[in-house]
């Protein structure tokens, strides 16, 4: 049975910050940013935004009425949820009206999440094939203001609908995965910025690509010039060149190295104007490379690297499927991304400082300037209180 990304959208917050900008604020040559980390702009996540509702407004504007009917499966990946218990997969299953037969859980691995929960997803249809499962990726992230690794932080969702039969890209059998207990990456619960060992964490990442995908090679019999296009998990967009560098010197004729680093290109070109949103990184850069890449043909192999620091990646492929450009909606994802409203510095400081009550009381949170469907809207008595703008039209 063929199974699949059948739908894949993305839902980032309506607020960047110029990394130049951001740069001169922190005394630091914007070059650092823009060349050394390769980053142009990070999106910002107004106070009327969570984990949760940026999953939603990208649910929503991905599923029809025969979609909601069918997924009987919601797994949400994050590392920056709302809650310790209930997961933030039973929110969306309401605020998107899904059917009550379903089962809803969150999952949890750094930016692995996302990956793990497709690959559950898969098995889910193979017992089921009727179903469709819905996977969210969702994250805010959080360095802290004036840190080093203030300028890989963003934020945003991707969502995925999983099936047989997928319209976009079927995802191959094989797959390498390779898991090792590292502190390079870690939020203790009582935090709610990330800790990070940046450049062990670099290196690390390096080392799980080359194991991964030699694994995969071995396993699969597969070499370099059987792939399109390689797309990788990007924190920021140096980064996954880095991984990618010495495997593009060693391996495959001088054609397929171009081809492999033209295509890279094109994959991070939304990570660059969004920066940082964790779990979903690799899927926006997914989306990324399908959406500006007119010339990628139906049966080229894509090869995705998944990681999630502490540690766990893997490498994994699929096969994109005739006619898949007219079920992506690259228009929207591109209008959506030109819409957005550049902040100041000192605006986004002063959302980055903001902070929900923990005592109990009641806020109640202006939505008005949030042009996105599903806000947050307050908070009382420690609950997390949300609104579907589209049910009170
Ligand atoms: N012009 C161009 N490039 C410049 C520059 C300038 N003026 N100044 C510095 N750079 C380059 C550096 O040479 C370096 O490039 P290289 O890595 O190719 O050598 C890059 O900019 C970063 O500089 P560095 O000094 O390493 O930055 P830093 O010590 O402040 O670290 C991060 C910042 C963001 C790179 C680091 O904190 C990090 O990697 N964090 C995230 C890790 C992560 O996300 N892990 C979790 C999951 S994968």
């Amino acid at each position: 049975m063929k199974i699949g990304i059948d739908k894949i959208g993305f839902y980032v917050p309506n607020l960047y910050v110029d990394m130049r900008e951001l740069a001169t604020a922190r005394g630091i040559e914007p070059d650092k940013l823009t060349i050394g980390i390769g980053q142009e702009k990070m999106a910002v996540a107004p106070f009327t935004q969570d984990t949760v509702t940026l999953a939603a407004n990208a649910a929503l504007n991905l599923l029809d009425e025969a979609d909601k009917k069918a997924i009987d499966l919601i797994i949400f990946g994050t590392e920056s949820g709302i809650d310790q218990s209930k997961s933030a997969a039973v929110y969306v299953h309401e605020l998107v009206g899904l059917a009550s037969a379903a089962r809803s859980f969150e999952i949890k691995q750094a930016c692995y999440g996302a990956t793990a929960g497709i690959q559950m997803a898969k098995g889910h249809i193979a017992l089921n094939p009727d179903s469709k499962v819905l996977v969210l990726a969702s994250d805010i992230a959080r360095y802290g203001l004036n840190s080093p690794g203030e300028s890989t932080q963003g934020a945003g969702a991707v969502a995925l609908v999983i099936s047989a039969d997928p319209k976009i890209m079927v995802l191959e059998d094989k797959s390498a995965y390779h898991t090792l207990d590292i502190m390079d990456f870690w939020r203790p619960s009582y935090s709610d910025t990330a800790f990070v060992d940046g450049k062990f964490s670099n290196e690390q990442y390096i080392l799980f690509f080359e194991t991964v995908w030699k694994q995969y090679r071995a396993k699969s019999g597969l070499a370099f010039k059987d792939f399109e296009a390689l797309c990788f998990h990007v924190p920021y967009t140096k980064m996954g060149l880095k991984a990618l560098k010495p495997t593009l010197q060693a391996e495959g004729t001088k054609e397929d190295q171009e081809r492999i680093l033209e295509n890279y290109q094109k994959s991070i070109q939304y990570n660059k104007v969004v920066g940082n949103i964790y779990t979903g990184s690799l899927y926006l850069s997914l989306l990324s490379l399908l959406e500006q890449t007119a010339g990628l043909e139906a049966g080229s192999r894509i090869g995705l690297f998944s990681y999630g620091s502490g540690a766990v990646g893997e490498f994994f492929t699929g096969i994109l499927q005739p006619d898949y450009q007219n079920h992506l909606n690259s228009t929207q994802h591109k209008n959506h991304l030109s819409a957005r409203r550049k902040i100041s510095v000192e605006e986004y400081e002063s959302i980055f400082r903001q902070e929900l009550p923990i005592d109990g009381s009641t806020i109640e949170l202006d939505t008005s300037k949030d042009l996105a469907p599903i806000c947050l809207v307050g908070m009382t008595e420690n609950k997390r209180q949300y609104v579907n703008k589209q049910r009170m039209a």
